[in-house]
Formats: C-alpha cells, sequence, structure tokens
C-alpha cells in the first residue's frame, strides 16, 4: 500500500474522516473515581508502556496522516513523568491545529503556566461536585480544595476555553446540576455532564440505579437558566447550548439518549500501544509491536494506521442495565 503525500486521509468503511487522536500516556491515577475504576486496581508494568519517544513517533505518524487534534489524557496525565516534555514536543507539530488535554485537575496548581507555555490550547477538568465529603466519596482519594486551586490556576494563565467535565450520578451528585452551571458561569469557562458509560467492571457502585439522563439535567437546568441551543463544535461529542447572557456553554454529552456515533472523527491511543477504533469496542491494532519490529519505519507504521480505519465500528452499544460487556476501565483511554 502506497500512502499520497498530497493530502493523506484517514477515513473508514462509513466514509467518517479521522482527524481527531486522543493519547493515553499513563493508565495510573491519583483518584480512584466510582465510576472510572474499581477500587483495588492493577496497573501496566513498565515494560509494557509505551516510553515517551515512542508516544511521540506514533503522534507525528498521525499527523502526518492529517490529524489536526490530538488530545492528551490518561489515567491522569499529568502523573506521568516526562509529560510536559512530550507536550512540548507534540505542541512544536505544524501541522496540527489544536494541542488539547483532559485532567482530574490535581496537578495544575503548579502545572497550569507551564502547560500553556508548551502549546496546550484548551483544558478540560473533571468536577462531579462541589461538596468537599461527596468529591472524596465519589473520587475515594481526591481533594476537592486541591482541584478548584487547580481550575483557579489554569483560568489565571489564560487557556483559550477551559471545560469542566461532570458526570452525573442519580441520587449521588444530581441535585449538584445547577450549582455546578453557576460555578462555571461564575468563572467563565464552559461545563459538559456527561451521561456515565458501562465499561469495566467497578465496585461500590450500580450503574443502572444511578442512570441520569441528560433529558433529565435539561429539565433541572432549566428551573435557573436559559440554555440557548448552540451550533458550535469542539470536535467532541458535545452538544452544546449557551447559558443566556453569560460566557458559559452548557454541553451534554448523551451516550445512551443522543448517540455520536455517525459523525465520530476519533480514534484512541493506549498508553499500551493500542490503536482503539472506538471507545465502546475492542477493535484494536497492536501499534507497539510494529514500531518495536520497525524501528524508525514511519512507512510501515503510517500504512498500519491507515489499515486500521477498515476496523472502526459503526459504533458503540451501551447497555446500562446488564454487565459491562467491554471489560475495559475508561482510565485505560481516559474517556
Ligand atoms: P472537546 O470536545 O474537545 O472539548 O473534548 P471532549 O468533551 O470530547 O473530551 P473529554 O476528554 O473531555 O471527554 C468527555 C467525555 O466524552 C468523556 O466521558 C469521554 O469518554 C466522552 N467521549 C469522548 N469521545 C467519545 C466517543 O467517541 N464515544 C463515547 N462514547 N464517548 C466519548
Ligand atoms: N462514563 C462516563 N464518563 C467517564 N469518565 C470516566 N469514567 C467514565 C464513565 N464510566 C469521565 C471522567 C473524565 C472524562 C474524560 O471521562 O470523569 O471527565
Ligand atoms: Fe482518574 Fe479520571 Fe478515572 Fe477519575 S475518571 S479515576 S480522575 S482517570
Amino acid at each position: 500500500m502506497t500512502i499520497s503525500n498530497q493530502s493523506p486521509q484517514l477515513i473508514d468503511r462509513f466514509g467518517r474522516r479521522v482527524d481527531y487522536l486522543r493519547v493515553s500516556i499513563t493508565d495510573r491515577c491519583d483518584f480512584r473515581c466510582v465510576y472510572c475504576m474499581s477500587e483495588k486496581m492493577i496497573f501496566l508494568p513498565r515494560d509494557q508502556v509505551l516510553s515517551l519517544e515512542e508516544l511521540y513517533t506514533i503522534t507525528k505518524a498521525f499527523a502526518e496522516l492529517g490529524v489536526k487534534k490530538i488530545r492528551i489524557t490518561g489515567g491522569e496525565p499529568l502523573v506521568r513523568r516526562g509529560a510536559l516534555e512530550l507536550l512540548e514536543n507534540i505542541g512544536k507539530i505544524e501541522s496540527l491545529n489544536e494541542l488539547v488535554l483532559t485532567t482530574n485537575g490535581s496537578q495544575l496548581e503548579h502545572m497550569a503556566v507551564p502547560l500553556k507555555n508548551a502549546g496546550v490550547k484548551r483544558i478540560n477538568i473533571s468536577l462531579d461536585t462541589l461538596d468537599v465529603d461527596k468529591f472524596k466519596a465519589i473520587t475515594r482519594t481526591g481533594d476537592l480544595r486541591q482541584v478548584l486551586r487547580g481550575i483557579g490556576a489554569a483560568n489565571a494563565a489564560g487557556f483559550e476555553r477551559i471545560k469542566l467535565n461532570a458526570v452525573i450520578l442519580k441520587d449521588k451528585n444530581h441535585q449538584e446540576v445547577v450549582d455546578l452551571v453557576q460555578f462555571a458561569v461564575d468563572k467563565g469557562i464552559d461545563i459538559s455532564f456527561i451521561e456515565e458509560m458501562p465499561l469495566g467492571m467497578v465496585s461500590q457502585h450500580d450503574r443502572s440505579a444511578s442512570y441520569y439522563s441528560s433529558d433529565c439535567i435539561k429539565a433541572d437546568l432549566a428551573t435557573q437558566f436559559s440554555l440557548l441551543a448552540s451550533t458550535e463544535k469542539t470536535g467532541g461529542p458535545s452538544v452544546y447550548y449557551k447559558v443566556q447572557g453569560t460566557n458559559t456553554r452548557v454541553g451534554f454529552i448523551s451516550p445512551h439518549s443522543a448517540n455520536f456515533c455517525s459523525t465520530c472523527n476519533r480514534v484512541r491511543l493506549t498508553v499500551e500501544g493500542r490503536l482503539l477504533l472506538c471507545l465502546g469496542n475492542e477493535h484494536s491494532v497492536d501499534l507497539k509491536q510494529i514500531i518495536r519490529a520497525n524501528p524508525g519505519d514511519m512507512d510501515i507504521l503510517k500504512q498500519t494506521i491507515v489499515a486500521a480505519m477498515l476496523i472502526k465500528p459503526e459504533k458503540h452499544e451501551f447497555n446500562i442495565h446488564e454487565q459491562a460487556v467491554i471489560l475495559r476501565h475508561m482510565s485505560v483511554t481516559g474517556g
């Protein structure tokens, strides 16, 4: 297979163009969110994890194949040693339009400014509650005050946009959706509400009983805010509304109630070197094996990536009311 140097593109069987790569740079995290991880997790041994150089090489290959947006995720990406150096290097890839990051916020207090200087344009920060005790209950190990200081530091650092991500769980934090939007409005930032997805087995948490749909959240918000439908897109799955009279956008990520797979433009790289073609399926290609067997050979790597598009599934088939079919935890891909 030869690859055109003119305008290389990644297109799948359904005609969807892939121009967004999500790169998980560690499966480790300093939190243990109940919907994401089980209490006791076994993380990957070091020799199975891509080095920073290998992560950069694969990212570069995607950029050469027309990918314009790279999102760095984890686990918690900022707990990986050398994360900043990797971001700086990716930030220098000229053909990219956007280098963005998803984080739990725990390290932002000291890393927000260096991240901005590395070329990170936007940051998404997880925040499910504004209550210290509930935060501890949901994250198991997290400290709300530390994350709030991190959000403050990110705001001061001057990113193009900051978005909060809140996974809403019935009877755990669903009562807080108005307060969370008010918090975003006060800070002049955006917020997305996420319907929980059944990935990996989690203990201490009943996913079926916790389901709270985007429509329920919209109804709760309508008691306090006017939400105006917006056509703004960030290249992710959020459907956005503007909070009237503010700079804040409220997004809804609704894998159950409003499937968004027909416009999917993204694939994921795990830190183990698996190229995952869909969050909700196991179809994948082992890129670590390719780069370790063919060191320095960008052509073989790019050919493998182009060929992988042919196994990108049409859509996810999540069922929140059944045992998780996908055994991989969300922390393997960082969403
Ligand atoms: P931007 O739109 O660039 O701001 O990012 P995003 O909202 O897509 O990314 P983020 O990392 O903040 O993820 C938010 C949520 O969207 C996470 O729960 C992800 O798992 C979910 N998400 C992102 N892409 C997909 C997808 O392709 N399929 C599914 N089911 N969920 C996704
Ligand atoms: N379902 C939905 N969202 C999840 N996240 C983590 N686990 C899940 C899940 N099972 C969210 C995190 C983070 C984003 C990347 O994914 O809260 O904000
Ligand atoms: Fe860590 Fe994010 Fe998973 Fe929470 S959701 S345990 S912060 S990877």
